[in-house]
């Protein structure tokens, strides 16, 4: 195994298992209750949300991702379970400065899961209604701000790239694998256990092939405080995982700390979709039928049917 693994200890921050603040449990602080404590969780411009890709209006400003933008790997990974999520915590993550891209200078903080219990999906955003495994989010923030924490609260100040998780892969998906073995091989997988540092790596690894198309619109954190600071950027292809992988997210990560007289599984950890109110969802140009016309054979039938027309105009 060519992965280096620390394992570090985790300060336990005032939230304990049992008075958690909040969480995905109805009858423990779960979504209805969280605008009680977090005002801002009922407001206009929430995620997540059902895209529905013929309600989309075509952006042809919104430019392509290239895989390279991602290549420069983090000084450092940090995995950890915070109760809430499996997430990774970046230092001198990747920065995408195009305006095409993101409206500004982000950089990347953060990136972790949300995913289902067995049996069941667990994406956040749903696609015409449909709802996925699991779904990826990379945490960005806006450079004009000094950091994650204050950039987070700041209407321009955060960017999360999702992407769908499916959990049909024939194989193990290697990339992932490199950063949830190590969580379970070293039973971090309860809650403020511990944080284990993986050798880093380049994110561009486990994305999709295809980032071609994708959804962009205006929203908000999907967990409180729920600040409405994203601007969310949701691709149409998929990062896939095997079922081994799945179950293993499913049945392996706990919400308590180890030994805790009850034991929780960690799954089910999404948002219900909110309403989308007065906004628009935007969508890439690239799968539209412009692109196509530029093809020869398309090219041919359409000047064919331009000839028949004159033919029957003389
Ligand atoms: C920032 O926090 C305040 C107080 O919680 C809230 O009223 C405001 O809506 C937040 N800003 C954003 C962009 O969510
Ligand atoms: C990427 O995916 C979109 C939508 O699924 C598709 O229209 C497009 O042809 C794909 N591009 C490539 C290079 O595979």
């Amino acid at each position: 195994m060519n992965i280096f693994v620390v394992v570090t200890t985790l300060c336990v921050f005032s939230e304990t298992t049992v008075g958690q603040s909040w969480t995905y449990h109805e009858e423990n602080n779960g979504v209805d209750t969280w605008s009680t404590n977090y005002a801002t969780c009922a407001t206009q411009q929430q995620s997540p949300i059902d895209i529905v890709h013929d309600d989309a209006v075509v952006d042809t400003t919104l430019g392509e991702f290239k895989h390279a933008l991602f290549d420069a790997p983090p000084q450092s990974m940090l995995v950890k379970n915070n109760g809430h999520t499996l997430q990774v915590d970046l230092t001198n993550g990747y920065i995408i400065n195009d305006l095409s891209l993101l409206p500004g200078k982000f950089k990347a903080e953060q990136f972790h899961f949300h995913w289902a219990a067995p049996e069941s999906r667990g994406s956040e955003h749903l696609l015409n209604g449909g709802r996925d495994w699991g779904e990826l989010h990379i945490v960005h923030y806006n450079t004009k701000y000094e950091d994650f924490s204050t950039a987070m609260n700041m209407t321009d100040g955060l960017a999360v790239l999702g992407f769908f998780i499916k959990d049909d892969y024939p194989q193990d998906n290697a990339d992932i694998e490199r950063i949830i073995e190590p969580v379970f091989n070293d039973q971090a997988s309860y809650y403020s256990e511990s944080a284990i540092y993986i050798t880093s790596f380049s994110i561009e690894t486990f994305l999709p092939h295809n980032l071609t198309t994708y959804y962009r619109y205006q929203g908000s954190l999907t967990t409180p405080p729920c600040y409405e600071s994203v601007v969310w950027t949701v691709f149409s292809e998929p990062i896939r995982i095997s079922r081994r992988q799945a179950d293993m997210f499913e049945t392996m990560v706990f919400e308590n700390s180890r030994g805790a007289s009850d034991t929780t599984n960690l799954n089910d950890n999404y948002r219900p979709v909110q309403a989308l109110n007065r906004r628009n969802v935007y969508r890439t140009a690239h799968c539209s039928g412009t692109a196509s016309f530029l093809k020869p054979a398309t090219h041919f039938i359409f000047l064919c049917t331009l000839i028949i027309g004159l033919m029957r105009v003389y």
